[in-house]
């Protein structure tokens, strides 16, 4: 997994703070309240409009991933990814958990995929094929629920943003595709 990162006295209660308020839209069986998804944005939104965050969360890292808040491998996991260089992305799923991706700064070109029947949770299916492709910018989050498939690109660097999910990923098994052919590895 990410490794968890002691975080200073400005972000630390932000995100402590923005842990538990999220926490309570997430019910015992892990899975996200109707209206997580504008929750989630308003408080994200309202976590970059705290003085200093920005700044603070960009300086943690340039490229790669680092988890900000998770100790519990089975509940909420928030990590921060940043890229300093253009990417692609392949096409995956998140395995049984849900996820929600947030914009913090440069864009993120998101490809949603479904089915050959046009299912919209196609993680089981042997074949994909694209539904939507739409950018993200700053202040921007979607919800994706478990068994969605996606594949996030860079075009522009640098770029960064807030990924939640309901679990430790890296414990999951998962699903990747290619790209050209839709069809699962
Ligand atoms: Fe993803």
């Amino acid at each position: 997994m990410a490794e968890i990162i002691q975080l200073d006295e400005d972000l630390s209660p932000a995100i402590s703070a923005l842990a538990h308020s999220l926490s309570a839209e997430i019910d015992e069986d892990n899975l996200p309240s109707d209206k997580f998804e504008n929750v989630a944005n308003i408080l994200l939104n309202g976590l970059l409009d705290f003085p200093k965050i920005k700044s603070k969360l960009s300086s943690l890292l340039t490229d790669g991933k680092v988890c900000i808040w998770g100790e519990n491998s089975d509940q909420l996991q928030i990590l921060y990814h940043a890229t300093s260089k253009s990417d692609t992305g392949k096409p995956h799923d998140h395995g049984s958990s849900w996820a929600l991706y947030f914009q913090v700064s440069g864009v993120t070109r998101m490809s949603v995929y479904k089915d050959a029947l046009g299912k919209k949770l196609p993680n089981e299916s042997e074949k994909i094929e694209l539904d939507q492709v739409f950018d993200m910018k700053q202040g921007t989050g979607i919800y994706f629920p478990p068994g969605s498939v996606h594949s996030a690109a860079h075009p522009s660097a640098p770029a960064a943003w807030i990924r939640l999910t309901g679990q430790d990923l890296a414990k999951l098994p998962r699903q990747v595709y290619d790209e050209n052919t839709g069809l699962k590895k």
